[in-house]
């Protein structure tokens, strides 16, 4: 930062274990709080703007309407905690930065739910997925066009925003769609949390309100559908690609190369 301060620092490193972090405190706080305090300081001091990607693991999930930005936090995990420590730090050092909460965040690439609910349906016939947690996804794709379109824009107004496609579901509704978008028959059925223990407590509630972030920066949310329709749509594209032998990760890094070596060095963009 010190050689080439950039412009702009978006912070998506996070520890995201939820479950083991009940039984990894420190290492995540250190992560999620620690080292989100440092990244905001190195912010202010270099001029650099921050935006810090934080989550709805903050509530405590026992509202029935959606959260404000404002609303009182309440993480029962330490996950949500470290996150939350991460939120304080980041605008205790650089009350400029801004933050941005997200939920249920999938795509076509990664681990994610949408990819292991597809894995689970091409293998068995059926499967049980919690009904009583609700909350919205998030297509990757859209929040980060959300975040360019915060950054070239000339309207910076730093706090904390929420950012998700619309819809309030449960997670068995969200299985249900993919299996029918996906084009499976496997049965998917209902759930309560306690037929399906794990070590972290997940809020039962945990939808949030976006509207500041649409008004705010003219941002445009997705209907949660929309969204996995097209996430869906790429994925299918991507395993035609590699069914056909090619290999869409070569390729890419042989565009960017092209891409650097057509630029002067002078003119590289940072
Ligand atoms: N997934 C969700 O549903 C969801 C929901 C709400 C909020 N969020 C937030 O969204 C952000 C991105 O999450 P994600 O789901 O994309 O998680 P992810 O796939 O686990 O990505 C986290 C990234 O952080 C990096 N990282 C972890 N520890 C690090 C360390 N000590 N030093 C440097 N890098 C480190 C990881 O690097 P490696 O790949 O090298 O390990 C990885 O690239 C996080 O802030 C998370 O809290 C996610």
């Amino acid at each position: 930062m010190k050689r080439i301060p950039p412009a702009f620092f978006i912070n998506c490193a996070a520890y995201t274990a939820v479950d083991k972090a009940e039984s990894e405190r420190e290492l995540a706080f250190q992560v999620n709080a620690e080292a989100v305090g440092t990244i905001a300081s190195l912010c202010e001091k270099y001029k650099c703007r921050l935006i810090h990607i934080s989550t709805d693991y903050v509530f405590d999930g026992k509202g029935a309407s959606p959260y404000l930005p404002d609303s009182p936090t309440g993480p029962q995990s330490v996950y949500g905690a470290s996150k939350l420590a991460g939120e304080q730090k980041a605008r205790a050092a650089n009350p400029d930065c801004i933050i941005i909460r997200t939920s249920w965040v999938y795509s076509e690439f990664g681990k994610n739910f949408v990819k292991t609910m597809l894995r689970l349906m091409g293998e068995k016939p059926e499967i049980g997925v919690v009904e009583d947690q609700w909350g919205s996804p998030t297509y990757a794709a859209d929040l980060a066009e959300a975040i360019m379109k915060i950054i070239a824009g000339d309207n910076w107004v730093p706090g904390i925003y929420h950012f998700s496609n619309t819809g309030a579901i449960t997670w068995h509704q969200f299985a249900s769609t993919i299996r029918d978008l996906g084009g499976y028959n496997t049965v998917v059925n209902p759930i309560p949390s306690s037929a399906y223990p794990v070590p972290a407590t997940r809020p039962s509630y945990s939808v949030m309100d976006t509207e500041s972030i649409a008004k705010t920066f003219d941002i445009t949310l997705k209907p949660w559908q929309e969204s996995l329709a097209v996430c869906l749509d790429r994925l299918k594209k991507l395993c035609k690609s590699h069914e056909k032998g090619i290999d869409i990760v070569k390729n890419f890094a042989h565009l960017c190369a092209i891409f650097i070596n057509s630029y002067p060095s002078s003119e590289f963009p940072h």
